[in-house]
C-alpha cells in the first residue's frame, strides 16, 4: 500500500502586510474589485528575506513538529519556481539548515502544482525500506516576479513557505497528476539571458507565444483567462480522477484542499463536483495565491487548530503552469 502519514507541519509567513488598498495607491484597481474576483484581501510580502529563508523557517517549524531527529530524515524534497539559486537547489540549503545530515535533496518545479508532485513523489520514495522520513518544503518568492504595472496578475500573487514532514503508513493513499503542456505560454517566467557577457550568444530562439521585451522578461506572464478555463476544469477532472481510481465517493472525504488561486475558481469547481463547501477548506483572503505554498500552508494551519485528525481522508487537488494539475488522496 502506498500510504503517507502527516507527522509534522510547519509554514512561513512574510511580515510585510500588502493589502488591496495599498495596491489601489500603485495601481489603476480598487479592493472592490480585487475581492469581487478574487476573494483577496491581503497578501504578505518578503521584502528583504529571500524564498530559501522562508522554505528554511516553514521546514524548521515542520521538524520541530515532528518530533524526529533531523539525522532520520533521508529525503528533503523541495518544490519551487521562484528559487534563488538556479543552482544548487533550494533543497540543498533546507537539509543543511535543519541538519538533515543523513537526507538526499532535490528539487521539483511544477510551478503552484508543486507539493501534490512532490508528495507524491515521497509516498512513491516510501515504497523505498531505505527511505523513512521525508521532509517537503514549497517556498515561494513570487513578489520579484510580479510586473506591478499589470494590474491584473500581481493582484493575485503574495510569498510564503509551507513544509510537511512525511512517513509510509499502512493507510491507502491514490493520485492523479497531469500536465498540457500545449498551454506553456499561459503563465510562464522567462529566464534573462540578456545580460551574459559571451560574444557568441545572440537574442534567443523563442517558442511560439513567449514574449521577450525588456518589460516582459523575469517577469510572470499570465492569461488570465485561459488560466481560469483550464483551473476549474482541470480541479474538477483531477478529483474524478482520483476519486475513481480510489473507489471512494466525494461524500467519503473529510477535507478538500484546493491551490488557493482564485475564490471564484474554486467556487466553480466545488459547485461541477457537488461539495458541500464547508468541508473544502479556504485561507486565500489573507494570502493570495502563493503558488506551490498554498496547500502545504493550509495543512500547517489545519494541523497548528488541531483540524488534521488520525483517520481523515484529505483530497489535495491543484494546477498550474506547465499547465499542470494533479490531486491526491489520502488517509491520515
Ligand atoms: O496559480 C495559478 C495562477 N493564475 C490564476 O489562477 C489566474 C486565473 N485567472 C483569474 O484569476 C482571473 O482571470 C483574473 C483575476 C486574473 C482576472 O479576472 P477576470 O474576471 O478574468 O477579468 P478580465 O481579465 O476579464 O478583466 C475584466 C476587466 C477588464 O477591463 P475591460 O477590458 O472590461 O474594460 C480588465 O482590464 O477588468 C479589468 N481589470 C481590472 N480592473 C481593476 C483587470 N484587472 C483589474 C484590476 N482592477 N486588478
Amino acid at each position: 500500500m502506498r500510504g503517507i502519514k502527516i507527522i509534522g507541519t510547519g509554514m512561513y509567513v512574510p511580515e510585510i502586510v500588502a493589502s488591496n488598498d495599498w495596491l489601489s495607491t500603485i495601481l489603476d484597481t480598487n479592493d472592490e474589485w480585487i475581492y469581487t474576483r478574487t476573494g483577496i484581501r491581503e497578501r504578505r510580502i518578503s521584502a528583504d528575506k529571500p524564498n530559501y529563508y522562508m522554505a528554511e523557517q516553514a521546514a524548521l517549524a515542520a521538524v520541530k513538529d515532528s518530533g524526529i531527529d533531523p539525522a532520520e530524515i533521508d529525503l528533503v524534497l523541495a518544490a519551487t519556481c521562484s528559487p534563488d539559486f538556479f543552482y544548487p537547489a533550494l533543497s540543498c540549503l533546507v537539509q543543511h539548515t535543519v541538519g538533515a545530515e543523513n537526507a538526499a535533496a532535490f528539487d521539483i518545479n511544477s510551478a503552484c502544482t508543486g507539493f501534490i508532485n512532490a508528495l507524491d513523489t515521497a509516498s512513491r520514495f516510501l515504497q523505498d525500506s531505505d527511505y523513512r522520513n521525508i521532509l517537503i518544503v514549497a517556498s515561494e518568492r513570487l513578489a520579484p516576479h510580479c510586473d506591478y504595472t499589470d494590474r491584473s496578475a500581481s493582484i493575485l500573487f503574495g510569498d510564503g513557505a509551507g513544509a510537511a514532514v512525511v512517513t509510509k503508513s499502512d493507510k491507502p493513499m491514490w493520485s492523479y497528476l497531469s500536465a498540457k503542456g500545449d498551454y506553456f505560454n499561459a503563465l510562464y517566467c522567462k529566464v534573462d539571458h540578456s545580460r551574459s557577457n559571451c560574444p557568441l550568444l545572440e537574442p534567443d530562439t523563442l517558442p511560439e507565444g513567449i514574449i521577450d521585451t525588456e518589460s516582459k522578461t523575469h517577469t510572470l506572464q499570465m492569461n488570465g483567462k485561459a488560466v481560469y478555463k483550464f483551473a476549474v476544469d482541470a480541479m474538477q477532472t483531477a478529483v474524478n480522477k482520483v476519486l475513481e481510481k480510489s473507489g471512494l465517493t466525494k461524500e467519503d472525504i473529510d477535507l478538500y484542499i484546493p491551490h488557493q488561486a482564485n475564490a471564484r475558481i474554486i467556487e466553480s469547481a466545488v459547485k461541477g463536483l457537488g461539495l458541500p463547501e464547508e468541508k473544502v477548506y479556504v485561507n486565500l483572503e489573507n494570502r493570495g495565491n502563493t503558488s506551490s505554498a498554498c496547500i502545504p500552508t493550509c495543512l500547517a494551519e489545519l494541523g497548528e487548530s488541531g483540524r488534521l485528525k488520525e483517520g481523515m481522508k484529505i483530497c489535495l487537488v491543484g494546477f498550474g503552469a506547465g499547465l499542470t494539475s494533479g490531486a491526491i488522496v489520502f488517509e491520515q
